[in-house]
């Protein structure tokens, strides 16, 4: 496909989105970025990211107003070649997946789309969802190509994942496989082809995978601490030099949009028999209440507590799902005041840092922001570090100065 080709990005102001289409506009295609967000949409058109991702302001300034612009207007769709989605897919408020926004947006992008364009589902979906799509094109007697190609960018290095990481593609015709191929060749040569259906469950697996992995890690922190032993003692112990533990993540609010409601979702299509899903889910999601229940110990009702990072992890300003928010309700109910703190998140509630740890009595790190390293935290104060990351710092810098 040549590249002076026309690619719209339906939801393309979002997380997902923009770096794509800036990876994409990069390449020299001609990106339009179609969004319900006004305000985003003019941050973008402006040339400014609307949130932190790595080195994406530089990539945005080089190709905003040439081979990329954002727009509410959906007639963009009518000569677009190629049309990706990628729609926020969440849970409902009973936590099954909810598809039925996603049709709503898929159909009317259906309407307006020219016979032959490409339809690539990005967005994370519910297992058989791209078969109903194809069948619905048909169902319309429209001749548009539909695949499923899934997004595994983490947050903040997605400028770089995207070109560094192998793609998924899958489509069930092939003549929509080969326009899919030829299109994502654009910006990785690395594709890897599977079925729809294996491709959905990839996704979804991937994203199960990591929550899980993190579950075990909680769950022993959770274990060594109520023992009133220092996880972080052992898990060094068995992580230095033992290759067999490399995976063994660090303990952590495992949170955001992502892992928790993919598992939910892989635990809808297992007809809720994804056993070690639901447990992970227990563990993980009880941890603000496990921290909470350790401070009760000493009492709580008498101290004020801050909470540092209340964005979902390290160095973002993504606060969606993140299990600080969940802590601070907890603590609410408790303690007799809670500071919240975060240099990078937009909230009005928020407190500067220099008061939080001033006036806290417990200092608790939400999200181990690389900024907190180098913290100074009076001595006197409680700290609770369940990421083990500000410690780390602490541990070497105490033999760093030893060894002087
Ligand atoms: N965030 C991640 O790190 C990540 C990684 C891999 C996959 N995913 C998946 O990608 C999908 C999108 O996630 P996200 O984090 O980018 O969500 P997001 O909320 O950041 O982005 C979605 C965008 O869609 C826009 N939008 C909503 N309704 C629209 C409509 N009708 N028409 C056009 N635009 C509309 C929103 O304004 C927003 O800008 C989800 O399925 C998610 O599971 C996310």
């Amino acid at each position: 496909m040549p590249k002076s080709q026309k690619l719209v990005v339906i939801g393309g102001c979002g997380h997902v989105g923009l770096p794509l289409g800036i990876v994409f506009a990069n390449c020299g295609v001609n990106v339009v970025l179609l969004d319900v967000d006004h305000e985003k949409i003019k941050t973008v058109n402006g040339g400014r990211m609307p949130f932190m991702e790595k080195s994406a302001q530089e990539a945005l300034e080089a190709v905003i107003g040439k081979t990329l612009m954002a727009t509410a207007d959906n007639s963009c769709l009518e000569d677009a070649d190629v049309a990706i989605v990628v729609l926020g897919t969440p849970v409902d408020a009973h936590l099954n997946p909810s598809i039925a926004d996603l049709y709503g947006n898929i159909d009317a992008a259906i309407a307006r789309l020219p016979e032959g364009a490409l339809l690539v589902l990005r967005s994370t979906v519910y297992p058989g969802v791209t078969k109903l799509v194809c069948d619905r094109v048909k169902s319309q007697g429209r001749h548009i190509h539909v695949a499923f190609c899934p997004e595994r960018i983490a947050e903040g290095k997605a400028l770089e994942e995207i070109r560094s990481l192998p793609q998924i593609i899958s489509a069930y015709e092939p003549e929509a496989l080969e326009r899919v191929r030829e299109f994502f060749s654009i910006i990785n040569e690395d594709l890897i082809e599977l079925n729809p259906l294996e491709a959905e469950l990839a996704k979804l697996f991937t994203n199960s995978w990591r929550y899980l992995n993190f579950a075990i890690s909680n769950q022993f922190y959770l274990l060594a601490e109520s023992y009133d032993l220092d996880f972080h003692r052992i898990y060094d112990a068995v992580t230095r030099r033992y290759p067999r533990m490399k995976s063994f993540a660090r303990p952590g609010f495992a949170a955001g949009p992502c892992l928790l409601k993919d598992t939910l979702q892989l635990a809808a299509f297992s007809g809720n028999n994804f056993f070690m899903g639901h447990a992970a889910m227990l563990v993980n999601e009880g941890l603000p209440n496990f921290v909470v229940s350790q401070l009760r110990k000493s009492g709580l009702s008498d101290k004020t507590v801050a909470i540092l990072g209340m964005a979902f992890k390290g160095d973002s300003d993504d606060k969606r799902e993140s299990l600080s928010y969940k802590l601070r309700k907890l603590l609410a109910l408790e303690s007799k005041e809670v500071l919240c703190t975060d240099p990078y998140v937009e909230d009005a509630s928020l407190v500067p840092l220099e008061e939080a740890v001033r006036r806290a009595d417990i200092v608790i790190f939400g999200a181990p922001h690389s900024v907190y390293q180098a913290l100074q935290v009076p001595q006197g104060k409680q700290v609770v570090d369940v990421w083990g990351f500000w410690a780390e710092q602490k541990e070497a810098a105490v033999t760093s100065r030893q060894s002087l």
